[in-house]
């Protein structure tokens, strides 16, 4: 089976110390600027050199799958002012670092509905990602308007859609990846959410089935290269057993079960 279209639910997937696949909340922003008496939109603008840190840094760490979430379904229920800057600041910094990302081989991926952002974004996102069709160093998603419930919703949408005469006992996992927005990629193996809040908020809700989840009180804007390397640290303790024992996997690893190590 090709890396693309994997499912954790399906098959066991191969894992790795340095994960494959990081999918990152990127949360707060706002709080990080209002400690420091700045307007919230601030904490954007600086959240921005994070994702510039961690890009690096998953590059250098090899790395296949990146994907940051920017802005989700619920957040239109923000202040006008702030939807509005940062739609702003998405296409100044989409149109300033698409020729970077060609540079660095890195392919630049969108998923959500981003019709709802208008045409200026939308063909932006169209030549950006055309621009960066076949780098392969790095795959750098980024979800805008993007919601998992929705994500679910519109694969099940297609797959009615192509098969009109479908019955209900026939719809199986098979069916619906393709539709699933990142159906290109491996289901992550490490969720990261910073800014101290443990919930998952609607991120990639398929997807993150079998993902480990590292939860950090450090607020967006703070995070970086050691930071991600924290987590990278924490990440390669997890046992990852998709549903068997401890022993199985041993067995399989030909090692020591970590419950009977000292
Ligand atoms: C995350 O930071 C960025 C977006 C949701 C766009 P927040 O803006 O949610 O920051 P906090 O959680 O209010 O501090
Ligand atoms: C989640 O952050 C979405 C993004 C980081 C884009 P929020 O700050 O909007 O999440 P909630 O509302 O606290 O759950
Ligand atoms: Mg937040």
């Amino acid at each position: 089976m090709s890396q693309a279209n994997t499912s954790s639910t399906l098959a066991v997937p191969a894992v790795g110390s340095i994960p494959r696949h990081v999918a990152i909340i990127m949360d707060g922003n706002g709080r990080w600027a209002t400690k420091r008496f700045m307007p919230r939109v601030a904490g954007h603008s600086e959240g921005l050199e994070a994702v510039r840190k961690v890009v690096e840094e998953c590059v250098r760490q090899n790395v296949q799958y990146l994907t940051l979430f920017a802005f989700s379904s619920e957040n239109w229920r923000r202040p006008p002012e702030e939807v509005g800057f940062l739609t702003r600041l998405f296409l100044k910094s989409l149109k300033k670092e698409v020729a970077r990302l060609a540079e660095n081989n890195i392919r630049l991926k969108m998923i959500g509905d981003l019709s709802r952002f208008g045409t200026a974004i939308t063909e932006m996102v169209e030549f950006s990602e055309e621009k960066t069709k076949d780098c392969n160093r790095l795959t750098l998603t980024i979800a805008a308007n993007y919601g998992g419930r929705w994500d679910i919703l519109q694969a099940m949408q297609k797959v009615l859609i192509g098969n009109p005469n479908l019955k209900a006992t026939d719809l199986t996992e098979s069916l619906l990846l393709p539709h699933l927005s990142m159906a290109y990629a491996p289901e992550p193996d490490l969720f990261i959410r910073t800014g101290g809040e443990q919930r998952v908020s609607n991120f990639l809700l398929w997807q993150l089935a079998y993902t480990e989840l590292y939860f950090t009180d450090t607020l967006w804007p703070d995070f970086d290269a050691t930071q991600l390397q924290k987590a990278f640290t924490w990440y390669a303790q997890r046992e990852r057993r998709f549903g068997r024992t401890s022993a199985q996997l041993a067995d399989e690893l030909n090692v020591m079960p970590l419950s009977d190590a000292v």
